[in-house]
């Protein structure tokens, strides 16, 4: 089956991109408000744009953990949150790098204290936060908080950290927490780029490094202007467990791939890989894209009582290696032939990393030449294949693969030197 690249210019020079971005990566720590990544001179796709980053030292790569929003909204209490840090502990899934520990709304009490203060609810975090956070760390895990640039969150039953950033930061802080996702309701209707800025500033200040998730839903434009003040920023409205809700957006994350990279990456929302409302193809394949993509891979299910099927989407760690590539290019769809798309990106040590994705309703097969992908044409690839663990030894001009629907294939390709 024929395919006709819709990318032209795409001709990316994958391997003077890498070399480049290795060595000003491996300098990141040493100056603070510049651009991490230079134009590599070849063309518009990968990494070609300037940016200022964040200087707190966090997300060099995309965070991975785990938020009790998409599985259980706002019943959440501190005995589930301790049982999910044990069950990312046994399982085997906090040794393949997930470690954030993530609430989500619901965790405060409705009124702030007389000093101001938010407090934990007394009814489902009765032992507080920082007994939680010791829980957690002991575990070798890390504590994230949710709060709103607004005046309430978005369930309406607890206080927003608008006009009190400074106090609220130092309080995450004191309680010894990692990460805040900072969502956007009931924001009076001021601008997020003047509301997210101010708890970037409170969040530095505060005497601890806190990885800051700004959660704007896309509304203007984040991945233009968050960089230099968020570890990560959503750009869609809020994920479905279904087909449709992933797939669109992974679409409406894919235009803003340029802004993301070390420090700072896109967030086109958190995982509903195991809870249920796709089937388990749909859910490799939202698995394949967010780790090519490099979104943040939060977990989203009861990985208390996860099965099988959803375990081993979550634990492939060739998978999750190209999601935490020191690279750190965000992968983008390069071709299109109706539903049948290429999705690919650049890894460290010349390698590029595709997904063959069929999102239609039957059976087809996939080719994505070397051309297409931005290899030399001559290039003769060893090419694994991350979900049926076999590589194909010296690949020349193309990959193919014959892709159930809804289904995807995804490679890594060695070049051979
Ligand atoms: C804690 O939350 C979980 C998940 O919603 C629930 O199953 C459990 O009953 C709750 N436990 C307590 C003590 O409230
Ligand atoms: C799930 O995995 C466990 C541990 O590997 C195994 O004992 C169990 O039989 C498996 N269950 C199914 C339904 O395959
Ligand atoms: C898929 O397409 C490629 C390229 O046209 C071809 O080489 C390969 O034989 C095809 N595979 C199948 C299973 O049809």
């Amino acid at each position: 089956m024929a395919i006709s690249s819709t990318s032209s210019g795409l001709l990316c020079n994958f391997m003077a991109l890498s070399m480049l971005s290795l060595v000003i990566i491996s300098t990141r720590h040493e100056i603070s408000a510049r651009p991490v990544r230079h134009d590599d001179g070849v063309g518009p796709s990968f990494g070609s744009y300037r940016r200022y980053l964040l200087d707190n030292g966090l997300g060099l790569t995309p965070q991975m953990g785990w938020n009790s929003w998409n599985h259980f909204q706002c019943d959440i209490n501190e005995t589930l949150i301790k049982e999910t840090a044990d069950a990312m502990v046994s399982s085997g899934l906090a040794a393949l790098g997930y470690e954030y520990i993530n609430l989500d709304d619901c965790w405060a009490e409705h009124d702030r204290d007389a000093k101001g203060n938010m407090v934990p609810k007394a009814s489902t975090f009765p032992s507080g936060m920082k007994k939680l956070a010791r829980y957690v760390h002991k575990r070798g895990l890390k504590l994230g908080i949710y709060s709103d640039a607004g005046i309430q969150t978005c369930s309406n039953r607890m206080p927003g950290s608008l006009g009190h950033e400074e106090q609220d930061a130092k309080t995450f802080a004191s309680w010894g927490i990692d990460y805040l996702k900072y969502d956007n309701c009931e924001n009076r209707g001021i601008s997020p780029k003047e509301r997210y800025p101010v708890m970037s500033k409170a969040l530095l200040n505060s005497g601890r490094p806190i990885f800051f998730s700004l959660c704007e839903w896309g509304q203007e434009d984040p991945a233009t202007w968050a960089p230099s003040i968020g570890n990560s920023w959503r750009t869609t409205g809020d994920i479905q467990d279904n087909w449709d809700s992933m797939t669109a957006i992974a679409d409406l994350n894919d235009k803003w791939a340029e802004y993301a990279g070390p420090g700072g990456w896109n967030d086109p929302d958190m995982l509903e890989v195991g809870n249920g409302g796709m089937t388990a193809e749909e859910y490799r394949s939202h698995f394949s894209i967010w780790a090519l993509v490099k979104a943040p891979l939060l977990i989203g299910c009861d990985i208390r009582s996860m099965d099988n099927t959803t375990f081993k989407i979550l634990s492939n760690r060739e998978v999750i290696a190209v999601n935490q590539d020191g690279l750190g290019v965000q992968g983008k769809k390069i071709k299109k032939d109706g539903d049948l798309e290429v999705w690919t990106g650049p890894l460290t040590d010349h390698r590029v990393a595709v997904v063959l994705w069929n999102r239609g309703a039957s059976p087809a097969n996939i080719t994505a030449s070397w051309t297409d992908i931005g290899l030399n044409s001559a290039a003769i690839v060893n090419a694994r294949d991350l979900w049926e663990h076999v590589t194909l030894a010296s690949v020349r001009d193309q990959i193919a693969g014959w892709v159930d629907p809804h289904a995807c294939k995804m490679f890594v390709l060695t070049p051979q030197y």
